[in-house]
């Protein structure tokens, strides 16, 4: 009670606003719920999005309701826990997920909270176990979740009903993702329709059969925004990614994006889809059908692909990405017959982002932990028989994607410290930035849609 009484009073003397000021700074006291909606009532295409979007915990909270909670989120590779028992802890807007090996290939996902007085139970960032122990009152778990031991619990109590809250569990190519909302429950996407039509794009390289050859994490003090954002414009590439310029032969496009560049690029990817189609090699676009269920429109997911050449110059880059040119890794993945200086570029939106070439993958990892706290994990994977030192050295498989989203978490601090100030306000996209107006139409989409749900349940 003594402690909510100051936040009641300081609630109380904040200035009440009845509709949202762009000239007010909402950092200073709680959002009303009532502004949410004005905020997203007031949403301009193709500006920025207001200031409070991108710290307010407030929003937050309804991203975490509507969004969040009900999208299927990119946890790991499957490499990370080959044997049975073998866990690590997913961390996503204060929650922590103990993601589990099972029997076969099996894999199980639970809230990190004892059914008995909520203590975490797995305290260790990743490890194997037989059991789930909680260390408060050694209550344990099965590595399903059910309940297996309550030292002195009364036999009135049905052990059937205190299993761990778990999350539902897809394993998409190697790729682990979760879903917060338990089975049969709640309006959540189709994780098959949303992967299906990406699956010919990264069938080739077999992901499923590769190991992890590398991890860095960037938390930026950035919203999850402002890294997404980031991720899908390529207009700061220029001044932010002297790397990425010199590797990246679409840079031409997507950074610079002039009609000379765009033709230079097209011209020479042209040629190489000749190479790569020879080669019975994907190439070109994923074109997805945007239309859309309840269910996604709710809660909003995507999937992009493309196949591309790799790099501007193959005189000065091999097409393998490393700083020196040199083909690194050596083993082919998948079914590709030959290295043929291709990538593909893919996506499942809103946290999981990858470039695949014929011998590596570098896969971006975008978690939201709080309003102003996001991860970006960057995880290499190579062949499952790759030697380190033989096959690859993790330096050069790391340089340009380390390099690149090193950059990048200090672009999201930046961008973020200035849309904080009392003196931002939304500013318009440009032509080379257009796919984010597009993400910020889905993301407002899927907000107005589920607090209209929210309300019309409460009446
Ligand atoms: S809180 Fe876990 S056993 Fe008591
Ligand atoms: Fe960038």
């Amino acid at each position: 009670m003594s402690a909510l009484l100051p936040r009641i009073v300081i609630r109380l003397l904040a200035p009440r606003k009845t509709a949202y000021d762009p000239n007010m700074t909402y950092s200073r006291y709680a959002i009303e719920d009532t502004l949410i909606d004005d905020l997203i009532a007031g949403y301009r295409p193709n500006y920025s999005l207001e200031q409070p979007f991108y710290f307010s915990p407030e929003i937050f909270e309804e991203e975490f309701i509507h969004l969040f909670s009900r999208q299927w989120q990119f946890t790991d590779h499957i490499s990370r826990i080959p044997h049975k028992g073998d866990y690590f802890l997913f961390k996503i807007a204060g929650e922590e997920i103990i993601v589990v090996r099972g029997d076969g290939n099996t894999v199980y996902a639970h809230f990190n909270v004892c059914r008995h007085r909520g203590s975490r139970i797995c305290l260790a960032s990743e490890g194997h176990v037989k059991q789930m122990t909680c260390p408060y009152h050694a209550w344990s778990y099965r590595i399903d979740g059910s309940l297996s031991h309550a030292r002195a619990m009364s036999e009135d109590i049905d052990r059937s009903k205190l299993s761990l809250r778990s999350c539902q569990v897809r394993v998409f190519e190697g790729l682990i993702f979760i879903n917060l909302t338990p089975e049969g429950t709640g309006l959540i996407p189709d994780f098959d329709t949303i992967v299906e039509p990406l699956r010919p794009w990264l069938a080739q390289a077999d992901l499923r059969h590769t190991k992890i050859a590398h991890v860095e994490e960037f938390r930026s003090k950035a919203n999850w925004k402002a890294a997404h954002e980031n991720y899908f414009e390529c207009y700061h590439c220029p001044g932010a990614h002297p790397e990425w310029m010199k590797a990246q032969l679409h840079a031409l496009r997507d950074a610079l994006g002039t009609k000379s560049a765009i033709e230079k690029f097209e011209k020479r990817n042209r040629v190489w889809e000749e190479k790569a189609r020879k080669l019975g090699h994907m190439v070109g676009n994923l074109n997805n059908s945007s239309d859309h269920s309840d269910a996604e429109n709710y809660c909003t997911q995507m999937v992009f692909a493309e196949r591309m050449l790799v790099n501007v110059d193959a005189k000065d880059l091999y097409n393998s990405l490393t700083p020196d040119g040199a083909k690194m890794p050596t083993k082919l993945l998948g079914t590709y017959k030959e290295d043929d200086e291709g990538q593909v570029d893919w996506g499942i939106g809103p946290s999981g982002f990858g470039y695949t070439t014929c011998t590596a993958t570098a896969i971006l990892r975008i978690t939201p932990r709080g309003p102003v706290d996001t991860d970006q994990v960057v995880t290499w994977l190579v062949h499952e028989d790759a030697k380190e030192g033989i096959d690859y050295d993790v330096e050069s498989l790391s340089w340009l994607h380390s390099a690149t989203i090193g950059q990048d978490r200090k672009i999201a601090e930046d961008n973020q410290a200035g849309m904080s100030s009392r003196a931002y306000e939304p500013g318009p996209y440009t032509e080379l930035e257009s796919a984010i107006p597009e993400i910020n139409k889905d993301y407002i989409r899927a907000l107005a849609y589920g607090r209209a749900l929210r309300v019309n349940a409460n009446r």
